[in-house]
């Protein structure tokens, strides 16, 4: 069970994003997690409080969905006339965050469709709690990169030979066998063991044939609303 402080935390930060930058009538990316869950339940929120109106939302994962259809949040494809493949504001959860707000994301095995929506956005908002904070990037949290189920092994011998130290297929929980994403791909959790660049390696992991995205997002700079212990919380 999550100690009760750090869920706190997540709901401060949830919270703290939403009403700072969700106005009426946007077009709102809603991410995947556990802390990004807040920002979705708070958005459910103010709409039945008639304080947010003409929302047109886009799920990031079947969680999301799951969660804006209980809320009786309007939801749509990035293809539909509504959205027609641009966002104003994405806030989504995050694994590691460094000095330059460059993150890792992708625990929730979500990496792709959240890259999709991160830089379809106009504003970008990441929510985390303090933990997430962390330098240099990949070293301690892994970095997830999607590669289609062909591509397993090779993809495996071209991360090598880009310095990656560890990777790790993952692994399902209650079900045997590899975690099959939302696009039916496979996820190879790599950790380097010395400093890397992440806007080289972001370009550099998505030139190996077969990987689908990777779980570097360093391209549409985020504002980061961090829940400290103590109650406050930090933008930046
Ligand atoms: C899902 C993600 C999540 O946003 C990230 O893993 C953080 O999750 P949590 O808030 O549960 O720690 O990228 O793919």
């Amino acid at each position: 069970m999550e100690q009760d402080s750090n869920r706190l935390m997540k709901e401060a930060a949830g919270k703290a994003a939403v009403d700072s930058m969700v106005k009426s009538g946007m077009k709102l990316g809603l991410g995947t997690g556990s802390t990004a869950i807040y920002a979705v339940r708070r958005v459910g929120e103010l709409i039945e409080q008639g304080i947010l109106r003409d929302i047109c939302a886009f799920a990031t994962s079947f969680q999301t969905e799951i969660e804006c259809e209980k809320l009786g949040i309007p939801f749509y494809t990035l293809n539909s006339h509504q959205l027609s493949g641009g966002l104003d504001l994405t806030i989504d959860g995050a694994d590691e965050i460094d000095p330059k707000n460059f993150v890792i994301k992708g625990g929730g095995g979500a990496l792709l469709i959240e890259k999709l929506t991160a830089y379809a956005s106009s504003s970008f908002a990441i929510v985390a709690d303090e933990s997430k904070l962390k330098e240099p990037l990949g070293m301690g949290f892994p970095v997830p990169v999607e590669v289609i189920p062909e591509a397993r092994v090779q993809a495996a011998r071209a991360l090598e030979k880009l310095g990656v130290a560890e990777i790790i297929l993952r692994e399902a929980l209650r079900k045997a066998g590899p975690v099959i994403t939302e696009h039916g791909n496979l996820i190879l959790d790599i950790r380097f063991n010395s400093p890397v660049d992440p806007e080289e390696m972001e370009t550099e992991l998505n030139k190996i044939p077969g990987v689908v995205e990777n779980g570097f997002f360093t391209r549409n700079s985020p504002v980061v609303f961090i829940a400290h212990s103590n109650g406050t919380i930090e933008t930046r």
